[in-house]
């Protein structure tokens, strides 16, 4: 099964993606973390998107759309695909499916997490992700159980991302609502949209999107 997690920063995409990964051994296929692990890496690729993801603009669809296809070349057939964070504009919609027909690969679900503007900054300010695993947490909303030490790897190491500041937080919304929420309607004329309450707990939104899958 191949679907598209939709919404806007802080929606809770990664979190999510991560949980079916776990439980569907689904592969996650995150633009985001793969342009910070070119940062990292201090790839041509990685030092073109620096600056332009430092602003919270958008990076060239050419880049993200070539960064796809490479993961979906590597992948195993059987294996279904979490697109997380892409596509984010008209031009990555289109390229997805050329990708998708090119993969032999069919598009289950688009699944919207529909979300309070308003909250995301917290979400998003609060997050933090260990430096060793890539576990995610919040601030108030997912402490680890034993104060400053990974849930899943033990590791005291942990991190938070450059562009999670409030000033990059609202161009990275602008973005969402100028680029990305317009492609909506490409996939609900296909019917194959299903929107979520993302506001709701954690444990909820993994559960709704369980109902959606097995649907
Ligand atoms: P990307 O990494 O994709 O960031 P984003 O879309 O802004 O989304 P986030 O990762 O911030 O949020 P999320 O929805 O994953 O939320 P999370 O689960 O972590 O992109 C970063 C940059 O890369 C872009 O700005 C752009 O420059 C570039 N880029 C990437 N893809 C691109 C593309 N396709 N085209 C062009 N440029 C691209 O949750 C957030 C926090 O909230 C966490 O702390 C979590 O614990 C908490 N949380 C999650 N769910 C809940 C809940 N239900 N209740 C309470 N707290 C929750
Ligand atoms: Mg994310
Ligand atoms: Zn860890």
């Amino acid at each position: 099964m191949n679907i598209i997690l939709l919404g806007p920063p802080g929606a809770g995409k990664g979190t999510q993606a991560a949980r079916l990964v776990a439980k569907h051994g689904m592969r996650q296929l995150s633009t985001g973390d793969m342009l910070r692990a070119a940062v990292k890496a201090q790839t041509p690729v990685g030092l073109e998107a620096k600056a332009v993801m430092d602003r919270g603009e958008l990076v060239s669809d050419a880049i993200v759309s070539a960064l796809i296809d490479d993961e979906l070349a590597a992948m195993g057939e059987s294996t279904g695909a979490i697109f997380d964070g892409y596509p984010r504009t008209a031009a990555q919609a289109e390229a997805l499916d050329a990708l998708l027909a090119k993969h032999s690969r069919k598009l289950h679900h688009v699944i919207e997490l529909e979300v309070n503007e308003d909250a995301l900054v917290e979400r998003i300010t609060g997050r933090f992700t260990c430096a060793n695993c890539g576990e995610g947490y919040h601030d108030v909303f997912k402490r680890p159980e034993v104060e400053g030490v990974c849930d899943r790897c033990g590791s005291t190491e942990f991190k938070r991302r450059p562009d999670d500041n409030e000033e990059t937080v609202r161009t990275r919304m602008v973005e969402y609502r100028a680029k990305t929420a317009p492609i909506l309607p490409i996939y609900d004329a296909r019917d194959i949209v299903s929107r979520i309450d993302g506001m709701a707990d954690i444990d909820e939104v993994s559960e709704a999107i369980e109902q959606v899958l097995a649907s």
